[in-house]
């Protein structure tokens, strides 16, 4: 989001150069162009005025200190080689497993001050979760994770339990080995390296066997595997998506996936300290910059068991409410309720479904949270769009960023009662010196909500709850949480009184980058690029002053890192992570490591969960805003356990086909994470799109949990309405997704009981095949739906593999016709530009309901069913109902579905009462046309037989008293 306008005038004088001989691009209807105001509006942004002089944060003030990250650092001290460890003494045995001492051997204070004496404890909890904690004897200035903050899984049982894996260890040095019982493997062993204990420094080596398949450990962009080579670094970053670095969330957990043995287990470390993995070719080496040792070890063994104990552990999700799988519109620049309004007009138009619209900073007073600007989203309008929106059954959900507009006390219509409740209920974070700790965001300088003090929820719930007295929204987006500061520091400490100041930096120039293959697709679209480059460079810029002044209480000025005792350096930490944000200060773009809680805890020590932390509180909000409601909430920043709350969207994206590619990934590991709601910013968020990645976009999206399309202010339209071609992309796609949704919800429900996510990889369905190992450009849908996208520009072609094939059949969604692919085949498939391929595995039956243009609508439809036989002829399936809302699910129905030899069978169970009729039943894979088709007794003469597939329609008249009222049985011979 960041611009200048010298380099980006070099980037589009090359592009428009290189891009002009072309072949002829699809026409596109323009309804509406939000282009030129977004230019007005960044001049005009938080100050509101273009013409007078505009007072920003000074530049300097973002820069921080240089940090030299030790992963690049050629002379970095290898604290392997020069630390000694630990020798073990007074171990005991225990009821559920050990405890020992761990005695330093010799002191190496490499970043940090050694602790002399640590306490080793392990505990079997269950029959697949082994805790191995290691902790300093004096805890004094040690932060040790609170469970009332993360969950701290404890045993389950207070008898021995039987466990696969085996705690082994060696005394002197120190070392640990966890061995699965039943084939011997050496899963993880600390042997042959120190175990580095320091004030804020804690290292472990695990040895891996080569070849090994390592997945998860993030948030980062980064295909499925962490090969060897890979360095993660783990602190909550406010950066647009770079690629390999550390982004918005923290996920400190592996899956080992092994292919010799076909076994898999993880390991999970709980800790919210900054951290760094390095992934190598025979090790694992895991960095921590203090807290404790807190290791979990889940033994699987199939992934898809290694998943559910570790999502069962640090907190199942929380079940979405239905509407959540519509379709979701957003975009940074729609500039008024007008313009709302008329995208919501236009969806309707050109009959793409619009479950709900988002807005994103535009619609507030100054960029404040809680408020409406008066002009731009007047109440009486916008309410009135809202209750039009609510009366079609359509959603709207607003953003919500995480810091608090400091008012400035020299002008007296500065009113901000948010800030001033905060205040009296002391909600906000401070400076090690008791003052308020200030940092700058969109509106200027900002406070920011400490969620460990004891007023801040109370104050967080009475905003929210109050504000939807006014702004009826059904769900909260929650921005900026990792969490965000633009300077450095206590910035505003000197400087808060010049509010309301911009940012320090140019907020939504034109975006001046296009997809590849933009030049030779969208070629038309050239002059319409040239014209608003045009008015951009012709537009004047904002007189900035940069007023800001020095602040004392934050910066360190010592570049050097040096060691301290007690809590240490906590600024510039002796150990530099490779924090990306330009220096690495661990305070660039970020609210500094010192800013201090009420309960004395530093952001040093929490940094990770403050995102966290802002979605535990509006979940709870949202619950006295909605008493019997589940909440929705999507937020950025995320920590284990955050899925108990919250859906995840992967940030600031690019308009290119790199992330459409990566996206996949992104949703798998978030699986891994416990956050099985999640998407991307759908056709890219920064950067231009274009016609053809947001027609592939848009069509790969839908198969996402999370479909919102979102993009960047200065940003051309995205609205799949755009060009016609993408608008009808959509609407096929939309007209799946919308059919299947039953299947989808049914999976949510289930991954909200088991931590098994919707979206999976082949290998987790197919884990002996390791040929699937890497596969990251297909995924499936539950068990039964594979989805192989064009993930590349230009090729109306695309390849896949069809898992476990000759024994599985997969079936066209759209032609029916089986694939013929042989095992670990690549197959090419047709995918001219409009078409993604679907398959649908054989041995499953999908439920589905005729599409409509939102879900309300769609759950008011007829029945269907697609069952999909395999190769002996049967198949099985599950659909789960309920209202779709309830937050305590009072009545639901189960109805599981089996077909085998010639008939299918229904078996519902539960209370929930389903009035719509079953319409249609689909059966793929019948050999021979059928002479007799009944449905109970009733034959049924009326039935297609094409493509080997049996079909029947109509089948209102037989099934009015509900589909799923009895049990049915539906047979043909
Ligand atoms: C952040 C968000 C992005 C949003 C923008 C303006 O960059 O990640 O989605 O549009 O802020 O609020």
């Amino acid at each position: 989001m960041l611009f200048s306008k010298t380099t980006a005038a070099t980037t589009i004088t090359t592009l428009l150069a290189a891009g002009c001989a072309a072949r002829a691009s699809a026409a596109r209807p323009r309804p509406t162009s939000t282009f030129s105001t977004s230019v007005i509006s960044s001049t005009a942004s938080a100050t509101s005025s273009a013409t007078s002089e505009v007072v920003s944060v000074a530049q300097w003030a973002t820069i921080g200190v240089t940090q030299y990250p030790n992963l690049f650092d050629p002379n970095a001290v290898n604290a392997n080689e020069v630390c000694s460890g630990y020798s073990l003494s007074g171990l005991q045995t225990t009821e559920t497993g050990l405890f020992g001492r761990l005695s330093l051997l010799k002191a190496c204070n490499v970043y940090g001050y050694d602790f002399d004496e640590l306490t080793l404890f392990v505990e079997y909890q269950s029959s697949d979760r082994l805790n191995v904690q290691i902790q300093p004897v004096d805890l004094t200035d040690v932060y040790v994770l609170p469970d009332s903050l993360v969950t701290k899984p404890g045993v389950e049982t207070l008898t021995l339990v039987d466990s696969d894996l085996v705690f082994t260890y060696t005394i002197s040095p120190f070392s640990f080995t966890i061995i699965r019982k039943s084939t011997g493997e050496i899963l993880f062993s600390t042997a042959g390296n120190p175990l580095v204990y320091e004030n804020q420094f804690i290292q472990f080596n695990t040895s891996l066997p080569k070849g090994h398949f390592i997945t998860g450990l993030g948030e980062s962009i980064h295909g499925i595997q962490q090969e060897p080579g890979a360095n993660k670094t783990l602190y909550a970053n406010d950066a647009g998506d770079p690629i390999d670095g550390n982004i918005y969330g923290v996920h400190p957990v592996y899956v080992d996936q092994r292919y010799d043995t076909n076994t898999s287990h993880g390991v999970y470390v709980r800790n919210s300290h900054a951290q760094e993995v390095l992934v190598r070719d025979e090790s694992l080496t895991w960095r921590l910059l203090g807290g404790t040792l807190d290791m979990y070890f889940f033994t699987g063994p199939t992934v898809k068991e290694v998943i559910t104990q570790y999502v069962s552990t640090i907190g199942l999700p929380n079940l979405i409410p239905y509407w959540s799988l519509g379709y979701h519109q957003c975009r940074w620049g729609y500039h008024t309720s007008d313009m709302l309004g008329e995208v919501v007009e236009n969806f309707r138009k050109f009959d793409i479904p619009l479950e709900t619209i988002w807005t994103d900073i535009d619609y507030m007073d100054s960029y404040k949270d809680f408020t409406t600007d008066p002009h731009r989203y007047p109440l009486d309008k916008f309410q009135a769009l809202l209750d039009t929106l609510h009366a079609n059954h359509q959603h709207y959900i607003p953003i919500v960023d995480a810091a608090i507009y400091h008012p400035s006390p020299l002008n007296k219509s500065d009113i901000y009662p948010v800030f001033d409740d905060g205040l009296a209920a002391d909600a906000f974070l401070k400076n090690p010196d008791g003052s308020l700790y200030i940092g700058a965001v969109w509106p200027g300088y900002t406070v920011y909500p400490d969620w460990l003090a004891p007023g801040t929820q109370d104050w967080w719930s009475k905003a929210m709850v109050d504000w939807h007295k006014n702004v009826p929204f059904d769900g909260i987006w929650l921005d900026m949480n990792e969490v965000s500061s633009f300077c450095v520091g206590s910035c505003g400490s000197q400087n808060y009184t010049q509010n309301p100041v911009h940012p320090p930096f140019n907020v939504g120039g034109p975006a001046t980058s296009f997809p590849l293959g933009f030049n030779i697709t969208n070629s038309t679209d050239i002059p319409y690029y040239n014209s608003i480059w045009y008015t951009y460079t012709h537009t004047p810029e904002p007189s900035t002053t940069a007023t800001t002044t020095s602040t004392s209480t934050t910066v360190s000025t010592n570049p050097m890192n040096t060691k301290a005792p007690g809590k240490g350096n906590i600024n510039y930490p002796p150990y530099a992570i490779n924090h990306q944000q330009g220096n690495h200060d661990l305070a660039g773009h970020a609210v500094s490591p010192n800013a201090t809680h009420a309960d004395g805890t530093v952001e040093y020590d929490v940094h990770n969960l403050w995102g966290y932390g802002i979605t535990n509180a509006t979940y709870h909000a949202l619950l006295e805003v909605f008493p019997d409601k589940r909440p929705f909430i999507v937020s950025r920043s995320s920590f284990p356990g955050s899925g108990k709350w919250t859906s995840h969207w992967g940030g600031d994206n690019s308009a290119d086909w790199a992330y459409m590619y990566f996206s996949i990934s992104q949703a798998l590991s978030f699986g891994v994470f416990g956050i099985p709601m999640f998407g991307v910013d759908v056709c890219g968020f920064n950067g231009n799109t274009d016609m053809e990645l947001c027609n592939r976009w848009m069509q790969l999206g839908a198969f996402f949990p999370f479909y919102r399309n979102h993009n960047y202010l200065g940003a051309i339209d995205q609205e799949p309405y755009v060009w016609a071609s993408v608008a009808e992309a959509t609407r096929t796609v939309m007209a799946i997704r919308y059919e299947i949704l039953p299947y989808y919800y049914t999976l949510m429900y289930e991954a909200s009981k088991t931590g098994f996510p919707a979206l999976r990889a082949l290998s987790w369905e197919f884990p002996d095949d390791k040929s699937l190992a890497s596969v990251e450009t297909q995924f499936l849908v539950g068990e039964a739906i594979l989805v192989t996208p064009v993930l590349a520009p230009l090729v109306d072609y695309v390849k896949g593999v069809f898992p476990g094939v000759p024994d599985e059949v997969w079936y066209d969604y759209y032609t029916h016709e089986p694939v013929r692919a042989g095992p670990g085949e690549n197959v090419t498939l047709a995918a001219p530009l409009g078409h993604i391929n679907v398959h649908i595995r054989g041995g499953y039956v999908i439920p589905t309901q005729k599409p409509a243009y939102t879900t309300t609508e769609s759950r008011k439809n007829e029945w269907g069913l697609t069952v999909a036989l395999d190769k002996a002829g049967s198949a099985k399936g599950t659909l789960y109902v309920d209202d779709g809302e309830s937050l305590v699910v009072k009545e639901s129905l189960v109805v599981d579905f089996v077909a085998t030899h010639g008939s299918l069978y229904t078996f519902p169970r539960g209370t929930y009462t389903v009035c719509q009729p079953l319409g249609s039943i689909t059966v793929l894979g019948v050999e021979s046309k059928p002479s007799v088709v009944a449905l109970g007794e009733t034959k049924i003469s009326n039935f297609t037989y094409i493509n080997n597939t049996l079909s029947v329609q109509n089948l209102e008249s037989l099934t009015n008293a509900g589909a799923w009222s009895a049990p049915l049985v539906f047979s043909w011979e």
